[in-house]
């Protein structure tokens, strides 16, 4: 009786009045509205405790994430490739900011920022770990490339991050942290041949490895 009741009201759309449906549609829109505005209300708490680790901010996301996690109060520990783009982030963030030198796809690059990044965080370990850097690579027909053309995104944007988390795994338990791959729509839709599609296919794999 109950279930024929539901069903007449609300799954036969044929009872349904415009009115019914503007009010369902405004509820809906009321509660999204609420979520939202909830979700956007919640804080981390004590940042000036917390170390965010994020690589390749020379330039692009990267470096606005550390401009902005700096300005928030967060302790940014910031990869950089080169050493202008490190002194350009120091010359834009405060004195809390440091810069680790590293180079994605090499191993003693990574063993060498871990050395570093364990020295800075001391017993608090490592609250954030944002796997940024990456590099698109040649993005065309798959029968114009060489093997070549694919070893380096796949270096840059899946080997050395999982890598790099290998490394940092002890630091970001202790601190019970978190772990963020930046990815892309490219890594769930292939539009074209490269290795920038198997790589970020990839991460998203990784991604499902680590949850
Ligand atoms: N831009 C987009 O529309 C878009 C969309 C979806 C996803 N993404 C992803 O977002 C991330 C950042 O992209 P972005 O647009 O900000 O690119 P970007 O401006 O080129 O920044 C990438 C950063 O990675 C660094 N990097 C390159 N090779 C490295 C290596 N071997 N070791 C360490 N760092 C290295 C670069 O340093 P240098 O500047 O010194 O080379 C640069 O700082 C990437 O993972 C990308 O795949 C971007």
């Amino acid at each position: 009786m109950l279930y024929l009741v539901l069903q007449q009201r609300f799954f036969s759309f044929s009872s349904f009045t415009r009115r019914d449906m503007f009010g369902y549609f405004l509820g809906f829109l009321l509660i999204w509205f609420l979520c939202w505005w909830i979700r956007d209300k919640l804080k981390v708490g004590k940042v000036s405790d917390k170390n965010v680790f994020i690589t390749g901010c020379d330039t692009g996301f990267g470096n606005l994430a550390a401009k902005v996690l700096d300005r928030g109060g967060f302790r940014v520990l910031a990869g950089c490739l080169t050493e202008e783009g490190a002194q350009n982030l120091k010359e834009e963030t405060s004195s809390r900011l440091k810069t680790i030198p590293l180079d994605i796809t090499k191993s003693d690059s990574i063993e060498n920022a871990t050395d570093l990044i364990k020295l800075e965080v001391g017993n608090r370990g490592l609250w954030g770990l944002i796997n940024n850097a990456g590099i698109p690579g040649i993005l065309c027909p798959t029968d114009w490339l060489q093997i070549e053309h694919f070893r380096r995104p796949i270096e840059v944007n899946l080997l050395g991050p999982i890598e790099m988390t290998l490394k940092l795994l002890p630091l970001i338990k202790k601190a019970r942290g978190r772990i963020v791959n930046v990815s892309s729509v490219l890594g769930r839709l292939a539009l074209t041949g490269g290795g920038y599609f198997p790589s970020k296919f990839g991460m998203e794999a990784f991604n499902d490895s680590l949850r």
